[in-house]
C-alpha cells in the first residue's frame, strides 16, 4: 500500500528518491516524504498530500546528502497529515524509519515505551519501530542488532528502511510477513531500495529481492542479507527485463487510458513464447508440469482478490469446459477461514497483478499448509506470489500503474485459456484438430481488442450521456456473468457512482425492484449461447421504464432496436468474447470518471497494492 525508495551512493538522494516516490505515487498518496543525511544530521521533508506537494515544500527548503529515505503514504493509523507522513524519527532524531505495513501489537508497545517516558508525536504504529530501535541501539551500539531485536517484537507483516546518523555508511532494511515487497537495486558504487521495481528500473536491473524474515545491510558498495537471526544468506541476484518507458504516460491522458489502449499489445506479450507454432501448442514451462501431473490434478481452487477473483471467475469456466477439471473461485481473503477442501491432488491458483496482495499470499500460505501445489499468474516480476510458487504464468504486460485494472485484468484471461488449453491437451481432452482452432482463435484477439477499442468516440459519447447516473446495475449470463462484476467495479472505483454486478437471471429475484428510469442497466449481450436470455432480460427492464445500455456484437440488427445505447465488440469466440466485452465497460467507466473531472489514476481511498489483511 504505501511506496518506499531509498538511495544510497556518490549523487543527492533526494532527486532520486522524490522521482522514485513519483513513480509510486499509484501506491499510496495521501502523503509524503523525504528523510537525508545532511551534514552529519538527518533532515525531514514531509507533508499531507500528492508529491508536488513534497516538491514544494522540498523547493522552499533544499535537502541535499547522498543517502536518504523516502515514503508515500496510503494511511491505515492516524488520518493523512503532516504529523503522521513518514519518514518518523527516533526521539532523539538519529535514527529515521520509513514502514510498510501494520504493527497488530502496538497499542501495547505503545503502553510499554509511554511507561518508559516516551514521547510520540503521530498518530501512527510506525513511531513504536522507530522508538524501539532507538531503545536497542542504545543498548547494543549495533544499528542491525537493533533492527534485529525490534522486528522480533513487533507482530504482523511489514516492509521498513531504517538510516541512522551514528551508522552515516549504510541503510537497513528489513522484510517479516507479506507486507509487500523490499527489492534491492545495484548500480556503480551506488545502491537503491524500493518496494516496488518502477521506482528503480530506470536507475538498476540487477535486482535482489528480500524473502519473509530477512534483513538487508546496502552500503555503497554492495548488500548483504542475513535472517532476522542474523544467519548470513547469499544475495540473489535478478535481472529484471522491463522497459522503463513502459512505467512513462507517453501522450495519454491517464496511465489508465493508455493501459487500455495498450492491451492490443499486451494480449499478445502475453502469448510471447508460449505458443509452439510448429504443431500448434501452448507451453508452458514455468509450471514444471508434465502429462502425468496434469492427469493427475483432481480439483483446482483459484483464489484472488477485486479484478483478478473476476479473471478467476472467467477462468473457472473456461477450465472446466475444456478439461473437465472442477474448479472452485474463492475470495482470497476467506480462504484461510473457511477450511476449504484441499489437498495434495488439489492445485491452488492465485491470481494478482501485484503478486504482493496480503490476502492473496495468505490464501497460497493455506494451500501450502494443507498439501496443495501453488501456481500463481503474476504480473509483477519477482513478487512474493511469483516467488512462492510451485509454477508460474508471468502475464508479461510491463507495469501497470493506474489503480484501475485493465490489461492487468484481460492479460491473465488469455493466461487461463492458454493454461486450459495446456491442461487439455496433456490430459488428452482435445485432440490436435481441437488444439489448433482454440489456439488460432486466441492468435485473433488482439486485432480484435483493437477494432473494440475504434469505438472509443461511441462509448464517450455515451459517458457523456450517463455521466450523472446515481447507481447503475449490470448484468451478464453465463461466462459474461463476471464480466458484469467487473463493469461495476471499475465504475465504481473511478467514478464514485454506485454501480452492482448481477447474474441476469437473478434480476427477478430483487433488483428488479430498483428498476426505473432513473436506475440505468448495464446489459452484457454478445451474441452466443446466452443471448436470446438476455434479450428477455433486455425487455424486462424496458417494461419497468429502464434505460439500457447493450453491449453487444457487430451485426445484431435485433438489439440497438431494443435498447437505448449500443457499445459494440466484434463478433469472438464465445470462450474469448470476456476479453473484448470487458474493454467498452473499461472505456464507459474511464470516459465517465473523466468527465466527471475525477482522478482516475488515483481514485480516493484506493492503492495499487493492498499490503494489508
Ligand atoms: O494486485 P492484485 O491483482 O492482487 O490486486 C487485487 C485487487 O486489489 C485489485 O484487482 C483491485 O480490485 C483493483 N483496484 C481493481 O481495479
Amino acid at each position: 500500500m504505501c511506496g518506499i525508495v531509498a538511495y544510497i551512493g556518490g549523487q543527492n538522494a533526494t532527486p532520486i528518491i522524490v522521482n522514485g516516490l513519483k513513480k509510486l505515487e499509484y501506491r499510496g498518496y495521501d502523503s509524503a516524504g523525504v528523510a537525508v543525511l545532511q551534514n552529519g544530521k538527518i533532515e525531514v521533508r514531509r507533508d499531507a498530500g500528492k508529491i508536488a506537494r513534497l516538491e514544494a515544500l522540498i523547493a522552499e527548503q533544499p535537502l541535499s546528502g547522498s543517502i536518504g529515505i523516502g515514503h508515500t503514504r496510503w494511511a491505515t493509523h492516524g488520518a493523512p497529515n503532516q504529523q503522521n507522513a513518514h519518514p518518523h524519527l527516533s526521539s532523539n532524531g538519529e535514527i529515521v524509519i520509513v514502514h510498510n505495513g501494520i504493527v497488530e501489537n502496538y497499542l501495547s508497545l505503545r503502553d510499554e515505551l509511554l511507561a518508559e517516558g516516551a514521547v510520540f508525536h503521530s498518530e501512527t504504529d510506525t513511531e513504536t519501530i522507530v522508538f524501539l530501535i532507538e531503545r536497542y541501539f542504545a543498548v547494543t551500539q549495533d544499528l542491525a542488532k537493533a533492527v534485529q531485536l525490534t522486528m522480533k517484537r513487533v507482530k504482523g507483516a511489514h516492509g521498513i528502511v531504517v538510516m541512522s546518523a551514528k551508522e552515516p555508511d549504510k541503510l537497513l532494511a528489513a522484510r517479516l510477513g507479506n507486507a509487500g515487497g523490499v527489492a534491492i537495486g545495484r548500480g556503480n558504487g551506488e545502491m537503491f531500495i524500493a518496494s516496488d521495481l518502477p521506482a528503480i528500473v530506470e536507475h538498476t536491473r540487477e535486482i535482489t529481492f528480500l524473502e519473509n524474515g530477512q534483513m538487508a545491510v546496502v552500503t555503497r558498495q554492495g548488500v548483504s542479507i542475513q535472517t532476522l537471526d542474523g544467519q548470513k544468506v547469499p544475495a540473489q541476484i535478478q535481472h529484471i527485463p522491463w522497459d522503463p518507458v513502459s512505467a512513462e504516460k507517453g501522450n495519454y491522458r491517464h496511465f489508465m487510458q493508455k493501459e487500455i489502449h495498450e492491451q492490443v499489445r499486451s494480449l499478445s506479450d502475453t502469448m510471447i513464447g508460449r505458443i509452439d507454432f510448429d504443431d500448434y501448442r501452448i507451453t508452458l514451462p514455468d509450471l514444471r508440469l508434465d502429462a502425468a501431473g496434469a492427469r493427475g490434478i483432481k480439483r483446482i481452487f483459484i483464489t484472488a482478490c477485486g479484478t483478478a477473483l473476476h479473471a478467476g471467475l472467467v477462468g473457472k469456466i473456461i477450465i472446466e469446459h475444456l478439461t473437465r477439471i472442477p474448479v472452485e473461485v474463492m475470495v482470497a481473503s476467506e480462504f484461510r477461514y473457511i477450511d476449504p477442501i484441499v489437498d495434495s491432488d488439489t492445485v491452488v491458483l492465485a491470481i494478482s497483478q501485484s503478486g504482493e496482495t496480503a490476502d492473496t499470499l495468505a490464501a497460497m500460505e493455506e494451500g501450502r499448509r494443507k498439501g496443495a501445489k501453488l501456481w500463481s499468474i503474476v504480473n509483477a516480476i519477482g513478487s512474493q506470489a511469483m516467488r512462492s510458487a510451485d509454477g508460474a504464468i508471468a502475464m508479461q504486460v510491463g507495469p501497470e500503474i493506474g489503480v484501475a485494472s485493465t490489461k492487468a485484468f484481460t492479460a491473465p484471461l488469455v493466461d487461463l485459456y492458454m493454461l486450459a488449453v495446456y491442461l487439455a491437451d496433456l490430459r488428452g481432452n482435445i485432440n490436435p484438430a481441437k488444439r489448433f482452432e482454440l489456439i488460432r482463435d486466441l492468435l485473433m484477439v488482439p486485432t480484435l481488442a483493437g477494432k473494440t477499442l475504434e469505438h472509443e468516440p461511441e462509448v464517450e459519447k455515451a459517458a457523456a450521456k450517463y455521466k450523472d447516473m446515481r447507481s447503475v446495475l449490470y448484468l451478464g449470463r453465463g461466462i459474461n456473468m463476471p464480466i458484469a462484476y467487473e463493469g461495476a467495479l471499475k465504475l465504481k472505483e473511478i467514478s464514485y457512482i454506485h454501480a452492482e454486478g448481477y447474474p441476469a437471471g437473478e434480476m427477478k429475484h430483487g433488483p428488479i425492484a430498483l428498476i426505473d428510469q432513473d436506475l440505468p442497466v448495464v446489459v452484457i449481450a454478445p451474441k452466443d449461447a446466452w443471448y436470446e436470455k438476455m434479450i428477455s432480460q433486455v425487455e424486462q427492464a424496458k417494461a419497468r421504464g429502464g434505460k439500457v445500455i447493450a453491449v453487444a456484437t457487430e451485426g445484431d440488427a435485433l438489439i440497438p432496436t431494443l435498447v437505448d445505447e449500443v457499445l459494440w465488440v466484434p463478433p469472438v469466440p464465445w470462450l474469448l468474447s470476456p476479453i473484448l466485452t470487458s474493454i467498452p465497460l473499461q472505456l464507459f467507466a474511464y470516459h465517465i470518471a473523466t468527465q466527471l473531472g475525477l482522478d482516475v489514476d488515483q481514485p480516493r481511498n484506493l492503492a495499487k497494492s493492498v499490503t494489508v489483511e
